[in-house]
């Protein structure tokens, strides 16, 4: 299904913004349809009351974003530069461009965010810099298939590979073992080429595998780093983490230029600090992550529905029978069926509760009961 046929967020309207704010919106059914449809943490809404007190030194000059800073230091065990800017495509897209020239080539996953939902804006930052799709299982590019894709040609017409772009979790919901994301280091070192790494739900990767974030981040080779804030928990914010700080000079102008760079920083900067001070980023993750291995759990166990991809994070993706779709729709339930390869996309947040994934499972059970009562009639 291409972009101009996604369902709308809002079953009703056409789009979001042609809604009319008066009408009634049953909210309470929304949490699967993606992790961005939750509210903020309330660490980080209390994080923003706080750094709203006074004023203070604008477009990051300030304390805040200085500990903030300095707690990514410390979690990622690396001196590290961080900046931050609002979403997630700016993170890509900027920090991308930081490591290519024009005439340059990115090689990802055919299914990589990058490619398939920022509208171009990789190329579009990095004036052109080309993305070259390597395909493989899970999300992941087959190793063999980028080393083809590196060294297929050596001339000056072809735009020169350059980097590696990963996405972990993957955008199937799958994880990247610290072996894994070695031999990509190691792919990428022989051939001179750097990495990037998507990681808008690193805090859910680090939960799942239960190694420090050093082990999948710079220790395997990866050079920038973009840690999703809004993924988990924030109304806006993401962290690029340059480990490799020669990368990132003149980072701040690109941010500036691109209209990233935040006057009042603070409020970027903030919420970050409850969460990285105390591994509260862990915990809020576990719990999404727990959501979805039991969301997971439970659709197995009905009969019908398959599971499409290993649910190792916090997204889980299943081929429903159409009537228990059709069921789920028509009790308000939402979620896409356009993301990965086809079937239902169940995304859990931070504020997924045990009683939303036993909701979603007896409406599943209830469609299915209504399916098996249809069939019965028509024998
Ligand atoms: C894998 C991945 N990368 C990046 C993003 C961030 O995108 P946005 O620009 O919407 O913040 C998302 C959001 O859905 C994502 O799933």
């Amino acid at each position: 299904m291409n972009t101009r046929e996604r369902q709308p967020i809002f079953p009703s309207e056409g789009s979001i913004h042609s809604r009319n704010p008066s009408q009634e919106v049953n909210r309470e059914k929304y949490q699967f349809a993606s992790d961005n449809t939750a509210g903020l943490c309330p660490e980080a809404l209390e994080a923003l009351v706080k750094a709203n007190a006074g004023s203070c030194a604008a477009y990051g000059e300030d304390d805040w974003t200085a500990e903030a800073a300095q707690l990514f230091r410390d979690v990622f065990e690396c001196d590290c530069d961080v900046y931050f800017v609002f979403n997630g495509t700016a993170a890509n897209s900027l920090a991308l461009a930081s490591l290519c020239q024009s005439y340059h080539s990115v090689i990802t996953h055919e299914k990589a965010h990058v490619e398939t939902d920022e509208c171009g804006a990789p190329e579009f930052f990095s004036n052109g810099t080309k993305i070259l799709l390597a395909s493989g299982e899970g999300g992941k590019p087959e190793l063999e298939k980028v080393e083809q894709l590196i060294t297929r040609r050596k001339d000056i017409h072809f735009p020169k590979p350059k980097v590696i772009s990963i996405t972990q979790p993957t955008e199937l919901g799958t994880l990247y073992s610290p072996r894994e994301l070695l031999a990509v280091g190691s792919l990428a070192r022989k051939h001179g080429l750097r990495i990037h790494m998507d990681g808008a739900r690193f805090a859910q990767a680090v939960a799942a595998l239960g190694v420090p974030p050093r082990a999948i981040s710079w220790e395997a080779g990866v050079d920038v780093l973009c840690f999703g804030g809004t993924k988990s928990g924030f109304g806006f914010s993401e962290a690029v983490i340059f480990f490799n700080r020669e990368l990132s000079r003149e980072f701040d102008y690109r941010c500036k230029q691109a209209g990233q760079l935040a006057s009042k920083m603070r409020y970027l900067s903030a919420p970050w600090i409850p969460l990285l001070r105390d591994g509260l980023w862990l915990r809020y993750a576990a719990q999404a992550n727990r959501s979805a291995q039991m969301l997971s759990d439970g659709l197995r166990r009905i009969p019908g529905i398959r599971i499409l991809y290993p649910c190792q994070a916090n997204a889980v993706f299943a081929d429903l029978p159409t009537p228990i779709h059709l069921s789920l729709q028509s009790r308000g339930w939402h979620y896409y069926t356009f993301i990965g390869g086809g079937g239902a996309r169940f995304m859990c947040s931070w504020s997924t509760t045990l009683k939303d994934v036993e909701a979603l499972l007896r409406d599943c059970a209830g469609g299915k009961k209504a399916e098996e009562e249809e069939n019965e009639q028509n024998i």
